[in-house]
């Protein structure tokens, strides 16, 4: 078993590799700049974490991690586009560096490159591969749409709400767990529970990505602060502060996600107070608690050392009071 830093010098390098910029130059910059900004890296080397836990050899797993780390960061690229955002990772997103054109072929191309990562492998690895990344792709864009539906409702439930998290982002946060396993080649059981561990830690991840948004360190967390407030996002602090709020404070909950006012601090001030008041906040850590509970629980079911189970239960709390 190897420590995190070991699977992320691994990774590292083997990224490099990926940054290399052919022509046309305009398409490969973007590729390279946004890997460059580098991120926790947490999908690619959970990736690779499972493969060691699984089977003592993470390095066969290098390709399934650089298809979820390329996968990822062409989702970033096309939903800063989709969400108006100035910035990622402390830096200016693709389409403003750029424009929204280059975002959209960039991302593309990621992708394509992504999927090809699984040409390495021999027939049966591949096809189980592929037919999980596809899966998880399309689940990815289904939540993604479900995620700008909402914008423009006012009568999203909680329990949409969790949907939408669950493939926007869970789902690939199972996946690349998953991927792992099926590297390891391990029962369909044990690709299963690690699925679901990695699933559930994905929506405490989404829960608390939405909390660090409205509540974070902007100069740490690297994106604007309160860009869900102004993209009128329904997220489980705003569902759960319209539930625990006052009738008077609901409504202009309500009034106030259907605007786009063009200076939104006013508006960001106000969402933040009832977020607070309203419970809604105290309720949304406690909720991002459960989710990482309910993934400590699928570990019971797991064929894994308890030294192994105990690095996989740290990860998870660790998430919990992260502040990038
Ligand atoms: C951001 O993911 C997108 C979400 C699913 C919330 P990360 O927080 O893992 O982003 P990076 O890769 O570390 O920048
Ligand atoms: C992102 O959700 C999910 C995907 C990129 C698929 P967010 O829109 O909340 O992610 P951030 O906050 O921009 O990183
Ligand atoms: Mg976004
Ligand atoms: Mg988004
Ligand atoms: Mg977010």
């Amino acid at each position: 078993m190897e420590s995190w830093n070991d699977y992320s010098a691994y990774l590292a390098k083997y990224l490099d590799q990926i940054l290399t910029v052919k022509e046309p130059s305009r398409l490969y910059e973007p590729v390279r700049y946004i890997l460059n900004l580098g991120g926790k890296r947490l999908r690619p080397v959970l990736t690779l974490m499972a493969a060691d836990f699984f089977s003592d050899d993470y390095r066969k797993a290098i390709n399934a991690a650089l298809a979820i780390e390329l996968f990822h960061n062409f989702s970033l690229i096309h939903d800063d586009i989709m969400d108006n955002a100035p910035l990622r990772r402390g830096k200016e997103t693709v389409h403003e560096k750029w424009d929204v054109n280059t975002g959209i072929l960039s991302g593309d191309v990621m992708l394509i490159l992504a999927y090809q990562l699984f040409e390495v492998y021999e027939p049966s690895l591949f096809r189980e591969l592929a037919e999980l990344f596809s899966k998880t792709a399309i689940e990815v864009c289904e939540g993604q749409q479900y995620d700008v539906d909402f914008e423009t409702r006012n009568d999203v439930t909680i329990s949409e709400y969790l949907k939408m998290i669950d493939y926007k982002t869970a789902v690939l946060m199972g996946a690349a767990m998953k991927m792992g396993a099926i590297v390891a080649r391990v029962s369909d059981s044990c690709k299963e529970s690690i699925y679901q561990f990695g699933r559930n830690l994905g929506i405490a991840f989404q829960m608390q990505d939405d909390y660090l948004d409205v509540f974070g360190n902007p100069e740490t967390f690297g994106k604007q602060q309160g860009g869900d407030i102004v993209a009128n996002k329904k997220t489980f602090l705003y569902l759960t502060a319209l539930k625990k709020c006052s009738k008077n404070e609901a409504d202009m909950l309500r009034k106030l996600f259907s605007e786009n006012p063009k200076d939104p601090s006013e508006k960001i001030t106000v969402v933040k107070t009832i977020f607070e008041t309203s419970g809604a906040t105290d309720a949304t850590l406690s909720e991002i608690e459960n989710y990482t509970q309910k993934a400590n629980a699928v570990l019971n079911n797991i064929n894994l050392s308890e030294e192994k189970k105990t690095k996989l239960r740290e990860f998870g709390e660790g998430l919990m009071n992260r502040t990038v």
